[in-house]
């Protein structure tokens, strides 16, 4: 059974994808955390925590020669320390190399999954997929500022695969229980259906041509799982993967909301204000994942996002 550490295994996809992993019985899960409570959390859900900082190469390189680590995901949110954590990664893949090579002999590959996301695209003027390097001449969109050092971190995944078998995802933006990244355009519909306002603007800051690429959270941990399985050689020449189900305009996404929470006031698009966040959320998008279904083997389950978005929203509402 193989070794699998997720890291930000505590977080929103780490532990969707960490307990899809569990309920396989396929693999052996750790997971970082950061504090005790997170750790208890991970452990009631099968997963071995990691207290570590998994930020310093050093450390990282240690917990997963100590464990006997296979697979490494990277699910953090800890972009200033993305290079370190590649770092310690690829340490690892040479310390388990070198010691081999000492009784000639040779193993497979450390294995790194790396979770990127689809804001990397930008706003596309033409349909394109994830065979075109993103961040690049070749590419029709240019990175949200947010992810704007992206490209250059996967580009650094992929120069690494001389010690590493690797696979960059890139998810959509994802629904699903705490659904934390919608509260931007959601948050105003709640506060007017708890103040019972039925009147006043609610100020949305977002373009009004915004079209976000959408995915079940349950869905991406399946997207992953589906390219851990593949780890060892089984991703083809260009292991980079945008996961998504469908593109959705804000109009159609802010009023399905209103009306899963009875609000009737009306909604003014106040635009990204300058604000890199607010901008990644408004992007155009056009991609597909027609290359996950070919190489992967996914099939996204829950598809109709505006369709059942009265059980999404009121998972969200739940976890306010
Ligand atoms: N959510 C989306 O819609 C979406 C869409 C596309 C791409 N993504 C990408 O998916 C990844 C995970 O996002 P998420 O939504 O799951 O976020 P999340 O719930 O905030 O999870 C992030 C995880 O990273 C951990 N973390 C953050 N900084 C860290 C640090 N310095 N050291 C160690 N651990 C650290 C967090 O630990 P704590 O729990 O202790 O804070 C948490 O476990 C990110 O790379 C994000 O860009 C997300």
């Amino acid at each position: 059974m193989p070794n699998v550490l997720v890291l930000g295994g505590s977080g929103y996809l780490g532990l969707a994808l960490s307990k899809s992993l569990v309920a396989s019985g396929n693999y052996a899960v750790w997971g970082s955390a950061r504090t005790p409570e997170k750790s208890k959390l991970l452990a009631q859900n099968e997963i071995s925590p990691v207290e570590d900082d998994i930020t310093n190469a050093g450390i990282l390189e240690t917990i997963i020669v100590k464990n006997d680590i296979n697979i490494v995901v990277d699910t953090t949110s800890a972009y200033e320390q993305a290079a370190q954590i590649l770092q310690g990664v690829t340490q690892a893949a040479k310390t388990r190399r070198d010691a081999l090579a000492k009784e000639k002999a040779v193993g497979p590959k450390l294995g790194f999954v790396y979770c990127s996301g689809m804001w990397i695209h930008g706003s596309q003027s033409v349909r394109e997929s994830d065979l075109t390097p993103a961040g690049t001449s070749l590419s029709k969109g240019k990175p949200a500022t947010a992810v704007a050092w992206r490209p250059a971190h996967e580009q650094a995944i992929l120069a690494a695969r001389d010690v590493l078998d690797v696979a960059i995802l890139r998810p959509a933006t994802i629904y699903g229980r705490g659904s934390w990244v919608w509260s931007t355009w959601w948050g105003g519909i709640l506060k007017a259906k708890q103040s019972g306002n039925n009147t006043d603007v609610i100020q949305i800051p977002a373009d009004v041509q915004a079209r976000n690429p959408t995915i079940h959270v349950d869905d991406i941990a399946a997207g992953f799982h589906a390219a851990i399985d593949r780890i060892d050689g089984r991703l083809g020449a260009w292991p980079v993967f945008d996961l998504v189900t469908e593109t959705i305009g804000v109009q159609d996404i802010t009023e399905a909301v209103k009306g899963a929470l009875g609000v009737t006031a009306p909604v003014e698009y106040t635009g990204t204000q300058g604000n890199p966040f607010f901008e990644a959320l408004s992007l155009v998008s056009k991609a597909d994942a027609s290359r996950a279904r070919t190489v992967l083997g996914w099939e996204p389950r829950r598809t109709e996002f505006l369709l059942n978005i009265a059980i999404y929203v009121r998972a969200w509402e739940a976890a306010q």
